[in-house]
């Protein structure tokens, strides 16, 4: 029985231990005052950064929630040219990223003064990624991402009481040993045994397969962990979500919607007039790349593609051969979605439901396209009905039936496309 005690002794250490580092690294990463850092951001950032969009420098709020290593970011920010004079590889990288733009130097700002500015954008991004504010362009989050934390957080402190729990009545028939040790005046083995246990480890072994509370015990974790993998796996069975697959074309949202603010209408004119957004015809494209980069390999496949010759500037539709775009975004068929419905009527932003695409390079899901998230966000959302010829008609008919009189289908929409058609 003392055996027992001893192994508990010492995997209770190495617990405390593992659970001491990540507590450490918890307030190492959370540390700092988001008040004061607030005024600070103001006063020294908002120039030329916002928290989730990109303005002359990046985005913040994904930027420094996503960065681990906090020395490293109060480096950057009270002296990036620093960094970037002493060839700092993540630092020129963002530096060339940005066309060499250039942000200021805070040499002023203390460690502490950074520790709060970073504290604030971090809160700040996870309060909007919280919140989806209907017109936040890009704050809001992906609204479900299959099981809830809730889940697993319950599993992982199932697992830390039943722990507890055998700890406790370890220690219980520890000290009932000791009085019984004690009663029948027996000499106390001390720490010597615990050299035992060390030199013998396949003796420790057999002892912990012997003791049915431990094995008892393993066999629960073992249990839990597999059924929350499971559990996670089969949620996400199908969803596709942070799907981002290489384009046959380099075309990039961030220059073309981001830096040169083309509307998301000029190539998807689709998602304000029908059910599908559909993809640009390589013609749009044409418009200005008849003329822009003419020089560029990633230009020329547009070219190639429309069997375009920009010596003779003649096209050849002998010689085109179409490019095949990788779908990204794709419901099974059985489920009815329609773009207008949502953009025009329901006045939702592109954003919402595709993430800040204005900041992609390459785009890639950003929801999960789940019946729960359809359905989450429909029990979320109020509907807007003022001004909206749909709901005025819906309110008319409502009160002729109420006045007793003979309404068609036609007259409730039963002639628009959209409700036969695909
Ligand atoms: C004069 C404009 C300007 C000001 C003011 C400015 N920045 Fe920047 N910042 C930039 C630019 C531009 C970049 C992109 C890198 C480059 O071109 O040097 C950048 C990059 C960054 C990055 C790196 C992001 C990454 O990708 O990891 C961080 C972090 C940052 N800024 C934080 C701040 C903070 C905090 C402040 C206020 C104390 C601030 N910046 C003030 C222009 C500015
Ligand atoms: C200059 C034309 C152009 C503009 C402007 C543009 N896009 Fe696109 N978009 C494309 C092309 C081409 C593709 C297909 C290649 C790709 O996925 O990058 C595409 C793909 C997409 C996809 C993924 C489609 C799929 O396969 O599921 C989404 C979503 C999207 N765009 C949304 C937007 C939004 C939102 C905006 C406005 C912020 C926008 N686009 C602006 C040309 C454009
Ligand atoms: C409104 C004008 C306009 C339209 C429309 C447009 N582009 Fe562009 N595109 C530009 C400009 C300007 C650049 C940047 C040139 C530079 O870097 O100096 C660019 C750059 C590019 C590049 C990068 C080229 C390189 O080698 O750096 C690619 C690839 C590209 N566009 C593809 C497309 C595709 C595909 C479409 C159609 C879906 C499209 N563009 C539509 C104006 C346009
Ligand atoms: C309410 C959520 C929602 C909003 C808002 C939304 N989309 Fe979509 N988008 C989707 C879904 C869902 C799909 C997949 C549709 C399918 O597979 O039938 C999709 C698909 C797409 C595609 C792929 C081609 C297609 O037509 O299926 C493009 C491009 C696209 N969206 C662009 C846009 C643009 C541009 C806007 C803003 C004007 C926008 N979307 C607004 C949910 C949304
Ligand atoms: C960002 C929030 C949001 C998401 C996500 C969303 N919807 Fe909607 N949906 C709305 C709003 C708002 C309306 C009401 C528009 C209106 O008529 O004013 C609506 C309306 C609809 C309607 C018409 C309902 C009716 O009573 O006529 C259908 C069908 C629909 N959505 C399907 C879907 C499907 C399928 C998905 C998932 C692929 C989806 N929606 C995702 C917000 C959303
Ligand atoms: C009440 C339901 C309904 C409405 C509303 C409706 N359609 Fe149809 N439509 C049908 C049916 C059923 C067919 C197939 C029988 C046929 O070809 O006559 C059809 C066939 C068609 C066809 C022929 C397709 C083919 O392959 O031969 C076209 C084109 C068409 N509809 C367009 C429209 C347009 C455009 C609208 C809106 C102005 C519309 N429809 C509204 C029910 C409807």
């Amino acid at each position: 029985m003392r055996n027992i005690s001893l192994i508990f002794k010492q995997f209770s250490r190495a617990v405390l231990l593992v659970a001491g580092f990540a507590a450490m690294g918890y307030t190492a990463q959370a540390q700092g005052d988001a008040t004061k850092g607030e005024a600070l951001f103001k006063a020294n950032c908002t120039a030329c950064h916002k928290i989730d969009v990109r303005m002359t420098g990046p985005a913040l709020g994904p930027t420094i929630t996503s960065e681990t290593d906090d020395k490293w970011l109060t480096k950057w920010i009270q002296n990036n040219q620093a960094l970037i004079a002493a060839k700092d590889p993540k630092a020129l990288k963002i530096y060339n990223e940005y066309n060499q733009a250039g942000m200021n130097v805070f040499t002023n700002l203390s460690d502490g003064d950074v520790a709060n500015i970073i504290a604030y954008v971090r809160e700040d991004w996870k309060k909007m990624q919280a919140a989806p504010a209907p017109g936040a362009a890009t704050g809001a989050a992906a609204e479900d991402s299959g099981p809830s934390n809730m889940v697993i957080f319950g599993l992982i402190g199932v697992i830390v009481i039943a722990f507890i729990v055998i700890l406790v009545l370890n220690k219980v028939i520890g000290t009932l040993e000791k009085l019984l040790i004690k009663k029948e005046n027996l000499p106390v083995e001390e720490e010597e045994e615990e050299e035992a246990v060390k030199v013998d480890r396949l003796a420790t072994v057999k002892k912990i397969a012997k003791n049915k509370k431990l094995v008892f015990f393993i066999i629960l974790c073992g249990s839990l962990a597999m059924g929350s993998w499971a559990w996670v796996t089969m949620w996400n069975t199908n969803v596709h979500q942070g799907y981002q697959p290489e384009q046959p074309i380099k075309y990039s949202h961030e220059l073309h919607a981001g830096v040169m603010k083309i509307n998301c209408q000029y190539c998807h004119g689709g998602a304000y007039k029908s059910k599908n957004a559909s993809i640009p015809s390589l013609n749009v494209c044409m418009n200005c790349h008849k003329v822009v980069k003419t020089e560029s390999p990633e230009i020329h496949k547009i070219y190639d593609a429309l069997g375009y010759d920009p010596a003779t500037q003649k096209y050849d539709s002998t010689k085109a051969k179409p490019i095949q775009w990788v779908r990204i975004h794709n419901l099974p068929d059985f489920a009815y979605f329609n773009h207008s419905q949502h953009t025009k009527v329901g006045g939702i932003e592109c954003q919402r439901c595709h993430g800040p695409i204005q900041t992609m390079k390459q785009v890639y899901q950003y929801s999960p396209l789940t019946m729960k998230w359809c359905i989450q966000c429909h029990k979320r959302t109020n509907v807007n009905g003022k001004g909206n010829a749909y709901y005025e008609n819906l309110i008319s008919i409502h009160d002729r039936i109420k006045k007793g009189d003979k309404i068609t289908e036609a007259e409730m929409g039963g002639t628009e496309c959209g409700k036969c058609h695909y």
